[in-house]
């Protein structure tokens, strides 16, 4: 039976909360201390399904993670001691999990078969396979897609070869799993990204006393080293943050402050593209937890402006363009998207998927190849804001979480309800969003069909 939910219009949009785990970070911090030797203790971990995934996978090939209090426990196994999981490893709707997998089970003595959900299995591998099959690493896909096998490179380390390489596009996912497969492979290891993209990677290797060195836009490391376990302390996820900021700019008279959120300079597209819309955003008790940095962030209902998103903070704001999109509907004037055509090959096609439910709700959007120009309805320039915004209207997530959560905050200037088909997969990456969403004023409710 499909998951639906239907938004009744709400106003107001106030409070203080703490958003779940960041998802990038606890996927990674499983990977690493796995692979780690000795415990290490994971708090603030994302018991999303995408993160559960990688958990199930990790366990399945041997390693032991236990849940003690709020905190995991990774029984790290060492660099070489994974063993063969006993059946083909189900990653669901996550493409963080199967590619950075990918790079770090290439260099294994043992076969691994991955496979996903029908949105997983239509999304690109070739982008991981073309750099690993050039460190010497086997895998037998479907098409260039999941299902996909990857054949034992033989006695672990130094099996695989290092390479030297530049990025074609802009991906923390493809940068990541070269740099994991570089830990199994005979000497330096270098990416070369096109833009800046997250660099969790990166900085919990370091964590875990890795040697990784960061030179502009190369990144390189040794394979062949150790990693040792540690501490993580894991922020709220600023792309589940995301959806609460927008719903704060656009209703009138609301504040909200954001407990605990990962602000690494990598992931803030959203607020930097928000504040040039004119939205007021603020830090406090900003540190540094576990080489992350993180503040609370207080955000304000403003008036926000169209605006021409400029291309270099694309990367840094990829899983919210669906719903900076809400915002730009409710800004005054034009906003303008390019550069951005990763969007689509993500869960879904985000371009389609956000202008399409936004059309639906009586926006004047369309796509271009890279990107959309939406007309914000959010009232002339100078003059009071539009009262309402989006129409009442059904739209269709594509199963696609981030779109179903960005739909669902245009509730707070519609007209009347809004039906957003096929949410299933919001547990994703918020789990209990209805709940969090609804105490901050939201009005969402289940609907199954
Ligand atoms: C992620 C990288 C991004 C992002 C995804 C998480 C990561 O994907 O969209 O949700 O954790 O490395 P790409 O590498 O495809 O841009």
């Amino acid at each position: 039976m499909a998951l639906n939910f239907i938004a009744q219009p709400a106003t107001q949009f106030s409070g203080e909360v703490r958003v779940p785990g960041d998802k990038s970070i606890s996927h990674r911090s499983v990977m690493l201390g796995s692979i780690a030797t000795g415990v290490t203790r994971v708090s603030g971990f994302l018991s999303g399904a995408d993160a559960i995934a990688t958990m199930r996978a990790f366990r399945a090939m041997g390693v032991r993670i236990e849940h003690v209090d709020d905190r995991l426990e990774i029984h790290g196994v060492g660099r070489e001691g994974l063993s063969a999981p006993e059946e083909e490893i189900d990653l669901g709707n996550s493409g963080t999990a199967m590619r950075l997998m990918m790079g770090l089970l290439c260099g294994q003595g043992f076969d691994v078969g991955l496979s996903g959900d029908a949105s997983l299995s239509s999304r690109p591998m070739g982008r991981i396979v073309d750099p690993l099959s050039s460190m010497g690493a086997k895998f037998q896909t479907s098409g260039g897609k999941a299902p996909l096998r990857i054949f034992a490179s033989g006695d672990n380390a130094g099996a695989l070869r290092a390479i030297e390489y530049v990025l074609p596009m802009a991906s923390a996912q493809v940068k990541s799993a070269i740099l994991l497969a570089g830990l199994y492979a005979h000497g330096r290891t270098c990416v070369t990204e096109p833009a800046p993209t997250r660099d969790h990677t990166e900085r919990m290797l370091r964590g875990f006393g890795y040697d990784v060195q960061t030179d502009g836009a190369r990144i390189c490391l040794s394979g062949g080293g150790a990693l040792t376990a540690t501490n993580i302390d894991i922020p709220a996820d600023i792309s589940s943050a995301a959806f609460f900021m927008v719903g704060t700019c656009i209703s009138p008279g609301s504040q909200l402050c954001l407990k605990h959120v990962g602000v690494n300079p990598t992931r803030i597209g959203i607020i930097n593209i928000l504040r040039k819309m004119g939205a007021s955003i603020e830090y406090e008790n900003q540190k540094e937890m576990g080489g992350e940095p993180v503040a609370d962030i207080v955000v304000k209902a403003s008036t926000l402006k169209g605006i021409n998103i400029p291309e270099q903070w694309v990367p840094l704001a990829i899983d919210e363009i669906p719903v900076i999109a809400v915002a730009a509907a409710c800004a005054q004037g034009e906003t303008r998207l390019t550069g951005a055509e990763e969007l689509r090959v993500k869960e879904s096609d985000r371009i389609m998927a956000i202008v399409s439910a936004l059309t639906a709700l009586g926006i004047d959007a369309r796509e271009t190849p890279d990107g959309f120009v939406i007309q914000g309805k959010g009232g002339a320039e100078q003059g009071p804001p539009a009262a309402t915004v989006f129409n009442t209207g059904e739209v269709l997530s594509h199963d696609d979480h981030r779109i179903a959560m960005a739909c669902s905050i245009a509730s707070l200037r519609a007209d009347g309800p809004i039906l957003i088909h096929d949410c299933e997969n919001v547990t994703t990456s918020f789990p209990g969003y209805i709940e969090m969403a609804n105490s901050l004023g939201l009005s969402l409710s289940v609907m199954g069909s």
